[in-house]
């Protein structure tokens, strides 16, 4: 049977040694009417086949710009890349063709932003619009490209899929449009999918829901998956690793569960305290004191040190590097890395 499916699997290359994703010393900056503003400063993170990075950090940390440039979305001007490689499976997206791009991010890329409402055509039904990526991708015939529709709502499991393929966007609930968009960031079985906040604009038990959905799909199309958010407890149980972001740079990077058990960079720990725990129900909740640098004005040495419990006059003068983790007395721990001059002692004061 050569269906459209068939075909995009077809259309896959074999399975790709290194990582998907690798972006290296990732710079954004925003030229901007007060200024240059530099959202992105450094960044370096990679995602392979079969693996989940969430990437962390409060509002403004620049997790949606760097995103962004990976997808190739930001406008420029007002933003601009200054230095930087993006490569998926090697190559550099930033110095490759204008076609070899836009093929990379038309159909092995694909993101799910937050609002699903925005992102969707309103004045379409939803089975025309997941049908259009068939029929724009792959060339299938309408009435193919509306079972394909069908296949996919059902794959996300949108209850009576074959009746509602008709229906508007506005006809479904927040939780629905988001496995709608899902669908979407399927269809021509991508091998990256970035999800920026998927789930938060959902209510508590329908975010797990779609979570365990998207990590379900993931894990058995073997695709790579960025995700994106600003709540450590969402994607604890579905991210392999954290990159934790301040003011545009990775502060931290680790496995997710070392990561939760023994951070090592005073961010990561403020951001932790700062999560409720029912075991501890009544007692204030700890808040990191200040707000994020004006990122027109980054503090000299590290951005975080007028926040920060530890800082010292080092953290005022130098910008440290991502740090190689180890135990005390040593012993490497695999992907870890942080960016604190003492990470020793946030890592085994506890
Ligand atoms: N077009 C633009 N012009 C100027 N500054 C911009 C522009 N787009 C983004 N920025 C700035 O870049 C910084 C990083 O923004 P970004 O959207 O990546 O944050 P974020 O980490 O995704 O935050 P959130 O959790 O709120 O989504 C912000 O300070 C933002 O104001
Ligand atoms: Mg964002």
């Amino acid at each position: 049977m050569n269906t459209a499916v068939d075909t995009a699997k077809r259309e896959r290359e074999a399975p790709y040694e290194g990582p998907l994703l690798d972006v290296r010393d990732l710079h954004v900056e925003f030229v901007t009417r007060d200024g240059v503003a530099k959202a992105v400063n450094g960044v370096d993170y990679s995602v392979s086949a079969g693996e989940t990075l969430a990437v962390l950090g409060e509002s403004g940390s620049g997790k949606s710009v760097t995103a962004q440039a990976i997808m190739g979305i930001l406008d420029m001007p007002p933003a601009r890349i200054p230095r930087g490689e993006i490569r998926f499976r090697g190559r550099d997206m930033l110095t490759m063709g204008k076609e070899e791009r836009r093929k990379i991010r038309g159909q092995k890329i694909a993101m799910i932003f937050q609002d699903a409402l925005s992102a969707l055509n309103p004045v379409l039904s939803v089975g025309y619009q997941l049908g259009e990526m068939f029929r724009a991708h792959r060339g299938v015939s309408r009435a193919e490209a509306r079972e394909k529709a069908v296949e996919l709502m059902e794959r996300v499991r949108i209850p009576a899929a074959k009746q509602r393929v008709n229906d508007y966007p506005h006809q479904f609930s927040g939780g629905m449009r988001q496995r709608i968009m899902i669908a979407m960031a399927l269809a021509l079985e991508p091998d990256l999918i970035i999800a920026d906040e998927p789930t938060t604009a959902l209510d508590v038990t329908v975010q797990a829901q779609v979570m365990d959905l998207l990590a379900e799909l993931q894990a058995e199309y073997n695709m790579g998956l960025i995700l994106i958010t600003h709540d450590l407890g969402v994607v604890a149980d579905v991210a392999d690793k954290i990159a934790v972001m301040y003011a545009g740079r990775i502060v931290e990077t680790a496995p997710v569960h070392e990561l939760y058990a023994r951070p090592a960079h005073p961010y990561t720990r403020g951001l932790l305290d700062s999560i409720p725990r029912l075991d501890q129900k009544g007692q204030e909740l700890y808040a990191i004191k200040g707000l994020p640098p004006n990122l027109l004005r980054i503090p000299p040495g590290c951005a975080f040190n007028p926040r920060c419990p530890r800082a010292q006059d080092v953290c005022r003068a130098e910008v440290p590097d991502l740090f190689p983790v180890t135990e005390e007395d040593g012993t490497p721990l695999e992907g870890r890395g942080s960016a604190c001059f003492f990470w020793k002692e946030t890592l085994h004061d506890r």
